[in-house]
């Protein structure tokens, strides 16, 4: 058998992507002139324009920028930067700091595997004396995705590298027409073997950027701007006027909602009680009044736009109608240990809200479901407290009373927690 060539390599590309080899090889120089003219150069992690390119800030600003926005993220940034100046230092960080840090950044995995990572890399530093130089090594520190790792070689390390991320996935699949549910890993591969062949060997890190950079202010995902765009003249989708049936993407089920109470259990100074959650699962790791689960429903069957309030008329509201597997999976054990603590000294909270119609939860959604949080109130006395502290204390869970306004200011609070204080 015949080894295959440089140029059968290249008709089999382009047989794939429905595009000549002049187009693909003139994309990557096109992407870079619109870039040096249109480009954003201002980006205070833009590593591909300097000397001596630091991975430290292309991997913080990366992981940052996953599922986020530049205008959300830029001044999380720069109080990273200013607190953590170093990879060491966010690795000696504790971890409390780092996610108070983070707080209303969302998702959270994302702030924990930051900080494993850094100490992960720290490793690294000590014992080879550098930042991990390959694409594989990279690809070892928690939270570094294989696009993530393209972008940290290329921008942060000004070596080869390729990125193909949600955004370089929409300017590719619309320029080749490509119609393949992008979910699946069938067009993945694809998607990435054409970013591959685009991705100029030089200058890997300003095409990184141009084609982010692209994604984000161009080929937009319902009003692309295509008459400015460099690509418009071979790009499949724009010739047949079609840009946003791409890129193809099996539809989502709809998310279930699931309905919790959010205690604030104020002591007589007025102090409320805030849990610290565990590392796994929901805003590991942060802050959080007391939840108590109360249902979910299945967004299938529910087919309906807004989720069904539980019912205003039900004054059992901390009773748990649910098996003991749901409770065991719904409550965390400090919320297990202050729902029977409750139960057993028959103390019921109050809605918060003035009248029973007026019993309004508060929406926040997640990835994998919306969460309707009602905030219910309930005055703890000073033995009571006592009692309750002592319990908390026997299982190492870790809590705080402080005000509203204190654990606003002192501790990574979740997005949805300062919505209900703030309302
Ligand atoms: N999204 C992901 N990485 C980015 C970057 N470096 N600049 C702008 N947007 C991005």
């Amino acid at each position: 058998m015949t080894q295959p060539t440089a140029n059968s390599n290249a008709t089999s590309l382009e047989t794939i992507f429905n595009q000549s080899t002049s187009s693909l090889n003139s994309f990557a120089p096109r992407l870079l002139d619109w870039f040096a003219e249109n480009g954003r150069h201002d980006l205070p992690w833009q590593q591909h324009q300097t000397d001596k390119p630091n991975p430290y800030i292309v991997w913080l600003s990366e992981v940052m920028l996953q599922q986020t926005q530049v205008t959300t993220v830029l001044p999380y940034f720069a109080r990273f930067m200013t607190s953590f100046p170093t990879v060491q230092d966010l690795a000696a960080a504790e971890w409390d700091t780092v996610a108070e840090h983070w707080a209303g950044l969302g998702y959270y995995a994302r702030a924990r595997n930051l900080h494993k990572g850094a100490k992960q890399l720290v490793a690294v530093i000590d014992e080879t004396g550098d930042f991990p130089q390959t694409l594989a090594g990279w690809e070892t520190v928690s939270g570094v995705g294989p696009s993530t790792a393209g972008a940290i070689m290329a921008m942060g390390l000004h070596r080869y590298g390729v990125i193909c991320d949600g955004n370089v996935k929409r300017v590719l699949t619309r320029w080749a027409a490509i119609d393949g549910d992008i979910t699946k890993s069938a067009t993945t591969k694809d998607l990435w073997a054409l970013a591959e062949r685009l991705t100029p060997i030089e200058n890997s890190g300003l095409f990184a950027q141009a084609m982010m950079d692209m994604g984000a202010t161009l080929c937009t995902r319902s009003k692309p701007a295509c008459l400015l765009c460099p690509l418009k003249d071979d790009c499949l989708a724009h010739a047949e006027g079609r840009e946003t049936d791409y890129p193809v993407k099996a539809k989502k089920q709809p998310k279930p909602s699931k309905f919790s109470n959010a205690l604030l259990m104020e002591d007589i100074d007025g102090n409320i009680l805030w849990l610290q959650r565990p590392d796994n699962g929901i805003w590991g790791g942060l802050w959080s009044l007391p939840l108590q689960f109360v249902e979910k429903i299945d967004g299938k069957a529910s087919g309906q736009t807004t989720a069904k309030k539980p019912d205003a008329s039900d004054n059992k509201k901390l009773e748990v109608r649910s098996s003991e597997k749901v409770y065991e999976a719904e409550f965390t054990t400090a919320e297990q240990i202050i729902h029977e603590w409750l139960t057993e000294n028959q103390l019921v909270a109050a809605s918060t809200s003035s009248t029973l119609l007026d019993d309004d939860p508060i929406k926040h959604s997640l990835t994998h479901f919306h969460w309707y949080l009602t905030p219910q109130k309930l005055t703890i006395n000073a033995k009571q407290m006592t009692k309750l502290n002592e319990k908390l204390a026997a299982a190492e869970i870790a809590f705080k009373w402080l005000s509203e306004q204190k654990a606003q200011d002192s501790l990574g609070l979740p997005r949805a927690m300062i919505k209900i204080i703030e309302r």
